[in-house]
């Protein structure tokens, strides 16, 4: 059997991720068919050409319609900034491909709800890239979870910072465009909240407070323009089992890298994580030896499958990118009708309610239900 035809539309920083994807995840599993890399689009003509070349993918386009039209192509991979994903993703689906997206889904809800309509009517798969949700010690630290072995779970803290724009003389970018979402909140907020409902299941009410560290950003081209939506959002949490949370997202925190620092507390125990030592993770049990009591640190391995996929020996480590060939291999289980551990589209569609909730607390100032 054929491998799935690839559309990758897009060749920025994620762009380059799902190519490294599609190009590793045969290799790596040895248990899907090598994907077909058929043709990728961008912005500009020679761009594209370059992209190609260096991904390699057949062929090329400045047009990203080129891509739906061609009946090799069977999953579009959407790369391109927030404002364009409803768009991209409700035609490719349209066009009866399956749908490969990056978060968030929109910055409107009603993108995003149109996003899942369309993938609900065309009967295809579309699977957000959440990759987090991927590192094999998360799904560990779920399973654990779920098992009990923090107890009933009383407590959450979920942090993400980076520190991308904290310098107030970082040029302005889509980022900071309204058009572009909440900002912290569809940037940041949504990975924590896609770790939530792997990890202890999505709030059910929030109360958000937004920030804007600096007012305006320069123009490459000279001049300065008003910065459109919030870099630092802070927001409470309960959750379904009456448990509390916290959840902090900033990508003006300098000093940090790729932060996503994750507390869950329980009547037994607790659990850390943090992404930026993301072959790690601490596991505090409360039963035990009290004079031996303390948190326990425990090394990824090929007890933590699929990690044994990439490297045998423990304690090597995984990467960032490596994250995104796993989430490759589930979009193939879901294609295939298997069970497949993704957020997809419905899925994806509760993470961007519970943004939105949160950017209604702010602007109403006061609690309010995910609905
Ligand atoms: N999953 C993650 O961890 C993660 C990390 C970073 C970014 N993202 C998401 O990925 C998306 C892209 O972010 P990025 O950092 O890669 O941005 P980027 O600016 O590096 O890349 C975007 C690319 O899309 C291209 N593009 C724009 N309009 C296009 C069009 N009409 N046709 C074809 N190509 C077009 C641009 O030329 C650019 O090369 C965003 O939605 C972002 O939120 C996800």
């Amino acid at each position: 059997m054929a491998g799935l035809g690839v559309g990758l539309i897009g060749t920025g920083y994620m762009g380059k991720c799902h190519a490294l994807a599609w190009n590793a995840v045969a290799s790596v599993f040895g248990d899907v068919e090598r994907p077909r890399l058929v043709g990728l689009a961008e912005v500009d003509a020679a761009l594209a050409a370059r992209k190609a070349n260096e991904f390699g993918f057949a062929r090329s386009t400045d047009d990203w319609r080129d891509l739906l039209a061609d009946p090799a192509i069977d999953v579009i991979s959407v790369t391109t900034p927030n404002r364009l994903h409803a768009e991209m993703a409700v035609a490719a689906l349209e066009a009866g491909k399956h749908v490969w997206c990056e978060k968030p889904m929109a910055p409107s809800l009603a993108d995003a709800e149109r996003m899942a309509a369309a993938r609900r009517a065309a009967g295809k798969v579309a699977v957000m890239g959440y990759n987090y949700i991927q590192n094999p010690l998360i799904r560990h630290m779920a399973a654990l979870i779920g098992a009990g072995a923090v107890g009933a779970v009383t407590h959450v803290r979920i942090e993400m910072d980076e520190d991308f724009m904290a310098d107030s003389a970082e040029p302005f970018y889509w980022k900071s465009e309204a058009s572009s979402g909440y900002g912290a909140l569809d940037d940041f907020a949504v990975h924590p909240l896609s770790l939530l409902s792997v990890l202890v299941g999505m709030p059910v009410e929030v109360m958000a407070s937004m920030a804007r560290p600096y007012a305006e950003r320069p123009l490459r081209e000279g001049g300065r323009r008003e910065v459109e939506n919030h870099d630092i959002a802070s927001v409470l949490m309960t959750f379904e089992n009456g448990a509390s949370g916290v959840l902090m997202a900033n990508r003006a925190a300098w000093g940090r890298k790729g932060r996503i620092f994750i507390q869950v507390y329980g009547s037994d125990g607790s659990m850390l994580y943090d992404q930026e030592r993301m072959n790690e993770f601490q596991f505090y049990d409360r039963n035990g030896d009290p004079a031996m009591h303390g948190f326990r640190t425990v090394l990824a391995s090929g007890h933590h499958p699929p990690y044994g996929r990439f490297v045998p020996a423990p304690g090597h480590g995984l990467g960032f990118n490596d994250l995104k060939i796993v989430e490759c291999r589930e979009l193939h289980a879901a294609v295939a009708g298997a069970a497949a551990h993704v957020v997809d589209f419905d899925r994806g569609l509760a993470i961007e309610r519970a943004v939105h909730a949160m950017a209604r607390s702010h602007f109403e100032r006061g609690w309010m239900n995910v609905a």
